[in-house]
């Protein structure tokens, strides 16, 4: 039977992962994935994660399986963190679902889109993270696409709003809701606002999808976009993913949030979601979860988890900062600019895919074929090195034109 396989095409993301793995160049640098690394240049499990692991260690009792909708605790806690605490919020009329990870939230409400209305057009941001298109795909959705960034590397809110004004009332709007990936261009207040004011005149559903929250201007601030358009429109789909602001990458943690006009349709959606869940892996793993729910539980536990995010933070706007001024010091200001201004894990260099051939060739310094490169794995030691990288190839120019 496999031999009918013809060759699939592999994660263009991963291959240069394992490439990386096979470059024996002590000063190799991989910028590729999206994970957090300190000032080392290692993933550490953060310290609020290691102590509840302990807790549960000490007090586990059983592995019985759980709900179709996993961990109930979890799904409460992570719509109180999304939403804000306190009743008569959207949260009232919310339905919480874990899932694996914020792949498996995002899989879960394209799948819910689907059982609705099969065919639904969502539209995705022009650059998109990798994986947005792919997953909508799969589950038999159609995508069209709105303009992100502006050529001088912020938010082009003209052209986005202008080409959202083409979605229909039964389209769905998939919106990353803090630190963009792969751009980390985000819309200011005044262009969520502007966002919303379109959600509600033409009566598109948003999909927020929060992969980096408390990575960008902190945990309440990233969130304030989310709870805007939740408490502005009466259907909304939510992604969340715990991978990184609680480090969880393997562990595989997030849930998928679905707000509704009524009781009913939220029971129904909810139903929907397990029942998908059901023919896919039945339930999620436990042990990400209880690690969030022992945290957030925890007044204290709590209080030193969102220090030590603030950390992480602070590091990657250093880092940006850092880049900044080398990059500036080298003539290089207005591309400085922007990557300053920009927010969270990544930015994308202004540089063709030729460049981004020669960084990785030349300086061992591995970023995407697109140009973007994970701000928040460079060794504070290593910033220097990367500004010239990038000073030179940009300063030679591309003989092969544009990108
Ligand atoms: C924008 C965005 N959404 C969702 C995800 C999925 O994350 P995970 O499945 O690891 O939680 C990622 C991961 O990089 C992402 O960048």
């Amino acid at each position: 039977m496999l031999e009918l396989l013809p060759p699939p095409p592999t994660d263009p993301l991963w291959d240069l992962t394992y490439e990386f793995g096979t470059d024996e160049r002590l000063e190799r640098l991989n910028l590729v994935l999206g994970v957090y690394r300190d000032h080392t240049g290692s993933t550490p499990v953060m310290a609020a994660v290691r102590e509840a692991e302990i807790r549960l260690a000490e007090r586990s009792e059983s592995k019985e399986y759980r709900g179709l909708s996993g961990n109930e605790a979890f799904n409460q806690a992570l719509l109180t963190l999304v939403m804000g605490p306190g009743p008569g919020g959207p949260a009232d009329r919310a339905a919480a679902v874990q899932t694996v990870a914020g792949t498996g939230a995002l899989r879960l409400l394209a799948d819910l889109i689907c059982r609705t209305r099969p065919g639904t057009t969502v539209w995705i941001s022009d650059p998109a993270y990798v994986n947005h298109r792919p997953i909508l795909e799969a589950a038999g959705l159609e995508v069209r696409t709105y303009r992100w960034r502006a050529a001088d590397g912020g938010f082009d809110a003209s052209g986005m709003l202008h080409d959202l004004s083409g979605a229909r009332r039964e389209d769905v709007v998939l919106l990353q809701g803090c630190c963009h990936n792969p751009t980390g261009v985000d819309p200011s207040p005044q262009d969520w606002e502007a966002v919303a004011e379109l959600a509600v005149r033409d009566g598109w559903v948003p999909f927020v999808d929060l992969a980096y929250h408390g990575l960008g201007d902190g945990l309440d601030a990233d969130l304030r976009a989310t709870r805007m358009l939740a408490e502005r429109v009466p259907e909304m789909l939510i992604a969340v993913s715990c991978s990184k602001n609680f480090g969880l990458y393997s562990d595989r943690t997030g849930c998928a949030i679905v707000l509704g006009a009524s009781r009913q349709a939220v029971r129904h959606a909810e139903t929907a979601m397990q029942n998908a869940a059901r023919t896919l892996y039945s339930m999620p793993p436990e042990h990400g979860a209880a690690v969030v729910t022992t945290i957030l539980e925890d007044d204290v536990l709590r209080a030193a988890w969102r220090a030590e995010l603030d950390v992480m933070r602070g590091r990657i706007s250093a880092n940006r900062a850092e880049l900044a001024v080398c990059l500036t010091a080298l003539g290089h200001g207005a591309q400085a600019d922007a990557l300053a201004r920009q927010k969270g894990m990544f930015s994308m260099l202004p540089l063709t895919a030729h460049q981004m051939l020669r960084l990785r060739r030349e300086f061992a310094i591995y970023g995407t074929t697109a140009g973007r490169v994970n701000i928040a794995g460079i060794p504070a030691d290593r910033i220097a090195c990367l500004a010239q990288g990038i000073a030179q190839v940009l300063d030679t120019g591309d003989p092969l034109g544009g990108r």
